[in-house]
C-alpha cells in the first residue's frame, strides 16, 4: 500500500526522504516521488518503479532543501505512471499533496472542479486534494487543509506543503495511519514508524479527523472543528537494525529465524509457572468482565485470520467459551447478534487493515467490546479496542507474515489459558501448558536446524506447479497458511484443506506432478492422517510429512519426512508452520521471486 515520509527541520531533507521511501517498500508500490522546498519553489520528482529509479533521477541534482514530502504509491486510481505517481500538484503550483487512501468522492468533485476551468493532469482520486486545498488557501495551510478536509468522503492521510509556507508541513487523516516523529533538529511524519525510526524514536500518533502542523521546532495538533489538541510523545521500542537484514538475504528468512526470539518476546514476563497462569496486563480494564464471557468471536485477514483459527481451537480445548472466527470482510454482511458479554478479538500485525477495522466498527455499532491482537503500537485497531496484547515482535518486513503468526499464536493460548483457569482448567493443565510453552523457543531452534534438509526438499519439488498441504484439527488451520504462504511468495498454485474433505473432491488432483504436505504430528488425528497419506500414496502422489520426532509409521509411506520435536497438541500449530513457511522460501528462491515484495501485495492492506 502507499506511504509517506515527510521531513522538516536543519538537515538536508532528500537523503531523509529518500532513507524513509526504500523502509516504507516492503508495504508493496509501483511509483514514488518526493517534492522538496527549495530556493522559493517547489521542485517535484517522480518515477514508475523501484526507489532507485527516482533515486536515479535526484542523485545529481543539489537539493539544499530541508523541507519535503515523499510518497510510494500502490496504483488505485489511474495505472503506475509518472504523471499518477504522488506528489500531486495545483494549477498554479503552489500546493504539493501526497496522500494515502481512497478519495470517494473524487469524480463529482473532478467534474465540479474541470467545469469552473481546472486542468487535470492526472487520473487519480488524489489530485482533487491539490486544487481545493489550493482553492482555499488564504495565507494559512492548516485552514485551507481544514476546509478541503469538510468536503471530502473516503479515507486519507495526506501530507501538505505550499510554496509560499516555507519550512511547513501540514497532514491530515481520516482512516489512513500517520505519525509525528519527534526528532532533535527537526520533525517528522510518516505512515509508517520504520520509515523514520533511524532517526528517532518519539512518536505521537495523530487520531482520525485531526491534523497538525509540523516546522522545525514543533508540532501542532488539532481537530477537524479548529480545536486545539495536546499529545505528547511515546517512545516506540523499535530500533533501526530490527528494520535491516542483518545478513540474511531476505527480510522473510530472517523473520522466520528470529521466532525463537519472537515467541520468547511474546511470553517474556508474562507466565506464572507455579500457579500455571499467564499475565496480560494489557487486559486488565476489562477483565470483570472478560472473566464471565461465554461468546466470542476472533475477525481478522489472511495470516492473521488462519491463526484465529487455530485459536478457535485453543479456546475450545482450554476453556468453556463458544468461539466463532469470521474473515472481516465477510463479517461485516452478517446479521450480527449477539448474546450479553460477547467479546470481539481483532488479529492483525499492523493493526492497520482496512477490513478488520471496518469489522470491529460494526461489531462495536451492535454491542459487542472489542480486544485486540497486534503488533504495531499505537496503530488504529490498538486504539479503537478497549484493551488487548501486544505481540512485541518487533517490525515484520517480509510481506509474507512469518513471526508474527507464531506471536500470534502464542498470545492467543496465554489467553485461553488465562480464562480457562478462571474456568475449568486444572492447575496442573496450568502447569503443564506454561513448561510447553517455555520449551517452545529451543524447539523452534531445532526444527529451523533442519534447514538444509527442507532447502533440498524444496529444491526437488519446486518446478510442481499445484501443490496440496493437508492437516486436520489444530492443523487444518496450518494446512491453509502454508498453502497461503506458498502462493504468495512463490505464486504456485496451491491448496490447503481439511484432510477430511479430500474424499470429497481434491483427491481427483493427486498425481505424481503434485505434491501433498501432510501435517501429521502425534496428536488426536494421527491415525486419521496416516490414512489420508495412504490414500494419496495409492494415486502415486509425492508425500512430504511434517511429523514428531522418532516416527516410523509415517515415515514408511512418506516420500519426504521432516520432524519436529514433541509438544502438546494444542502447541504443534507453532512448530509445524516452520517448515511450511521454509518449504515456500526456498521454493520461491529457487523460482527467483521477489521474496519480501511479491508481485500485487502489500504488507498493510488499507483499503478495503
Ligand atoms: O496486518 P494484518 O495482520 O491485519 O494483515 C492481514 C493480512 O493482510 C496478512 O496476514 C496477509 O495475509 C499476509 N501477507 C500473509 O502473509
Amino acid at each position: 500500500m502507499c506511504g509517506i515520509i515527510c521531513y522538516v527541520g536543519k538537515d538536508k531533507v532528500k537523503p531523509i526522504l529518500l532513507e524513509g521511501l526504500k523502509r516504507l517498500e516492503y508495504r508493496g508500490y509501483d511509483s514514488a516521488g518526493m517534492a522538496v522546498q527549495f530556493g522559493g519553489g517547489v521542485e517535484l520528482y517522480r518515477a514508475v518503479g523501484k526507489i532507485i529509479e527516482l533515486e536515479k533521477k535526484v542523485q545529481d541534482v543539489e537539493l539544499p532543501g530541508t523541507c519535503g514530502i515523499a510518497h510510494t504509491r500502490w496504483a488505485t486510481h489511474g495505472e503506475p505512471s509518472e504523471e499518477n505517481a504522488h506528489p500531486h500538484r495545483d494549477q498554479a503550483e503552489n500546493v504539493f499533496v501526497i496522500h494515502n487512501g481512497i478519495i470517494e468522492n473524487y469524480h463529482p468533485i473532478r467534474k465540479r472542479l474541470e467545469k469552473s476551468g481546472v486542468r487535470f493532469r492526472s487520473q487519480t482520486d488524489t489530485e482533487v486534494l491539490a486544487h481545493l486545498i489550493a482553492l482555499s488557501f488564504d495565507g494559512d495551510l492548516s485552514e485551507a487543509v481544514r476546509k478541503t478536509m469538510s468536503q471530502i468522503e473516503g479515507t486519507f492521510g495526506i501530507a501538505v506543503i505550499h510554496r509560499q509556507r516555507p519550512n511547513e508541513i501540514v497532514i491530515a487523516r481520516r482512516g489512513s495511519p500517520l505519525i509525528i516523529g519527534v526528532g532533535d533538529g527537526g520533525n517528522f511524519a510518516a505512515s509508517d514508524v520504520s520509515a523514520m525510526v533511524r532517526y528517532t524514536n518519539q512518536v505521537v500518533h495523530l487520531n482520525d479527523n485531526e491534523l497538525a502542523l509540523l516546522t522545525a521546532d514543533g508540532y501542532s495538533i488539532s481537530t477537524a472543528q479548529a480545536k486545539s489538541v495536546t499529545r505528547v510523545a511515546e517512545t516506540v521500542e523499535w530500533q533501526a537494525e530490527d528494520a535491516e537484514l542483518n545478513g540474511f538475504p531476505h527480510f522473510m528468512l530472517k523473520e522466520i529465524y528470529e521466532q525463537p526470539d519472537t515467541l520468547l518476546n511474546a511470553i517474556r514476563g508474562r507466565l506464572e509457572p507455579g500457579e500455571g497462569v499467564p499475565k496480560l496486563g494489557g487486559i486488565i480494564p476489562v477483565w470483570e468482565r472478560l472473566k464471565d464471557c461465554r461468546h466470542l468471536v476472533i475477525v481478522a485477514c489472511g495470516t492473521s485470520y488462519y491463526a484465529g483459527c487455530v485459536g478457535r481451537y485453543v479456546f475450545e480445548r482450554l476453556t468453556e467459551i463458544d468461539v466463532e472466527v469470521e474473515i472481516a470482510s465477510e463479517f461485516r454482511y452478517r446479521k450480527l447478534n449477539f448474546p450479553p458479554n460477547t467479546f470481539i478479538i481483532a488479529i492483525s500485525q499492523s493493526g492497520e487493515t482496512a477490513d478488520t477495522l471496518a469489522a470491529i466498527r460494526e461489531a462495536r455499532r451492535k454491542g459487542a467490546q472489542l480486544l485486540g491482537i497486534v503488533n504495531v503500537v499505537g496503530s488504529s485497531i490498538s486504539r479503537e479496542t478497549l484493551a488487548g496484547v501486544y505481540c512485541h515482535a518487533g517490525p515484520e518486513i517480509g510481506v509474507a507474515s512469518t513471526k508474527i503468526f507464531v506471536s500470534q499464536l502464542t498470545i492467543l493460548t496465554l489467553l485461553a489459558l488465562l480464562l480457562g483457569r478462571h474456568q475449568n482448567l486444572s492447575l496442573t493443565e496450568g502447569v503443564e501448558a506454561i513448561q510447553a510453552l517455555s520449551a517452545l523457543p529451543d524447539q523452534i531452534k531445532k526444527v529451523l536446524s533442519y534447514d538444509n534438509h527442507i532447502q533440498a526438499i524444496a529444491e526437488k519439488y519446486y518446478r510442481c506447479s499445484n501443490w496440496l498441504f493437508l492437516g486436520r484439527k489444530y492443523q487444518y488451520p496450518i494446512a491453509q497458511e502454508g498453502a497461503l504462504k506458498l502462493k504468495e511468495i512463490s505464486y504456485i498454485h496451491a491448496e490447503g484443506y481439511a484432510a477430511g474433505e479430500m474424499k470429497h473432491g481434491p483427491i481427483a488432483l493427486i498425481s505424481p506432478a503434485m505434491p501433498t504436505v501432510a501435517l501429521a504430528p502425534r496428536d488426536s488425528m494421527y491415525e486419521k492422517m496416516i490414512s489420508n497419506i495412504q490414500e494419496i500414496k495409492s494415486r502415486k502422489g509425492p508425500v512430504i510429512a511434517i511429523v514428531t520426532e522418532g516416527d516410523e509409521k509415517v515415515r514408511e509411506l512418506a516420500d519426504e519426512i521432516i520432524e519436529v520435536p514433541p509438544t502438546l497438541e494444542y502447541l504443534y500449530p507453532i512448530l509445524t508452520v516452520v517448515p511450511c513457511q521454509l518449504i515456500s522460501y526456498y521454493c520461491a528462491r529457487f523460482l527467483n521471486r521477489d521474496i519480501d515484495k511479491p508481485r500485487n501485495l502489500a504488507k498493510s492492506v488499507t483499503v478495503e
